[in-house]
């Protein structure tokens, strides 16, 4: 709106240098040179307060993600270091050889949806609210199994007409094992090593696929893995990773007989762990931070106690990761408020029982 309005001021000034003098080169050079330079300038102001897809608005941190996932991701070793190193590769070269595509894996509650935002928050300054992240959710917009042509004809649009915007774009698609059959392959071409499509070069954009599928047998590896004796920490990535592609290909749902699995489109499978009861403390630990609240112990196994753990023998994992933490912390606030009895010298207050 506004770079029209200087566009129609600098036709006018064009004009009216036009009509007291005949139009000499001089003119017209001068009059270009000046409307480049403020359409320039307006540019670069716009972009000091609106966002643009230049370095002060996407900005990669890859110290910064590190430092996050490494503070903040509790209990998913294979996580941290295969994020940090797939997407440090990916925004490091301004030529990738294709666009970086990562699926991720597991558990309810381990944290796919955590990971990625903070991801975002590392990649733009404005990170979940950035205008180059996109977030798909299967349930919510492709619901309709017999509409998949017309979500093909969609997810096509939304994806040229993103990139075209911003090379560096990023789309996470929640709830891959909900999406209708086959209507991921529509992503296939801008995944691949293609240079250009139509003019649109894809390499730089970043897809995130999450899902629960996989999530059953990397649960029952790790336990396995426990039972062993061994530290979760030694569990490889190798020894997930076939796990997941199996399960990924034929467990119905999203990347069913995906041909990006097939052609070996998928940058990295990251699998999520199912969080023991040691990681769901770490997590209430950091709500009650965040809240204010003072941290004891016997608060950290409350909130702990809380919630549900499988399998029955030994109630290693938490039926809901870290999931519903914060609800459970809330409450807990909420109940210490209500219980709180005034004492004389302690400066507290009767609670309102009305
Ligand atoms: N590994 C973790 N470390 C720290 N916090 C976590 C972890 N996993 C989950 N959380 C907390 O729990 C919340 C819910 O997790 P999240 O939504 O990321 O789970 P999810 O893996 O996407 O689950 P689902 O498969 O049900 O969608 C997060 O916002 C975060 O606060
Ligand atoms: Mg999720």
């Amino acid at each position: 709106m506004l770079r029209a309005a200087v566009l129609l001021w600098l036709c006018s000034i064009g004009s009216q240098v036009a009509a007291l003098e005949p139009v000499s080169t001089g003119v017209a050079v001068t009059t270009a040179l000046a409307s480049s330079f403020l359409l320039a300038s307006y540019d670069t102001l716009k972009c000091q307060f609106y966002e643009c897809c230049d370095a002060g608005w996407v900005k990669p941190n890859i110290t910064g993600l590190a430092l996050s996932l490494q503070r903040r991701l509790h209990g998913q070793h294979l996580v941290v270091n295969t994020v940090i190193r797939a997407i440090k590769g990916h925004v490091k070269s301004h030529n990738p050889e294709k666009a970086l595509v990562l699926s991720f894996h597991g558990w309810t509650g381990g944290g796919k949806n955590f990971v990625s935002r903070i991801i975002a928050e590392h990649l733009y300054a404005l990170g979940m609210d950035s205008k180059y992240v996109h977030l798909f959710v299967s349930t919510l917009h492709f619901p309709h199994e017999s509409q998949i042509e017309t979500y093909k004809d969609q997810l096509r649009e939304w994806i040229k007409g993103n990139v075209t915007q911003c090379g560096r774009t990023m789309f996470i698609f929640d709830e891959m094992d909900k999406m209708p059959d086959g209507l991921i392959d529509t992503v296939k071409p801008y995944i691949d090593h293609y240079k250009e499509i139509n003019g649109v070069d894809y390499r730089k954009s970043i897809f995130i696929f999450l899902s629960n599928t996989g999530g059953n047998d990397i649960t029952k590896k790790t336990l396995e893995h426990w039972q062993s004796g061994l530290p979760r920490e030694e569990l490889a990535l190798k020894d997930m990773e076939e796990v997941i592609n199996i399960g990924a290909f034929n467990e119905k749902g999203g990347l069913w007989h995906s041909s990006l699995i097939e052609k070996n489109l998928i940058s990295a499978f990251i699998p999520f762990l199912p969080l023991e009861r040691r990681h769901v403390k770490l997590c209430v630990r950091d709500d009650l931070e965040a809240k204010g609240h003072p941290v004891t112990e016997e608060l950290l196994s409350k909130v702990a106690d809380e919630l549900l753990y499988f399998p029955q023998e030994n109630k290693l994992f938490s039926k809901s990761g870290c999931k519903r933490v914060s609800q459970k912390v809330d409450l807990l606030i909420e109940d210490e408020k209500d219980t709180f009895v005034f004492q004389p010298g302690t400066g507290g207050q009767i609670p309102d029982t009305g």
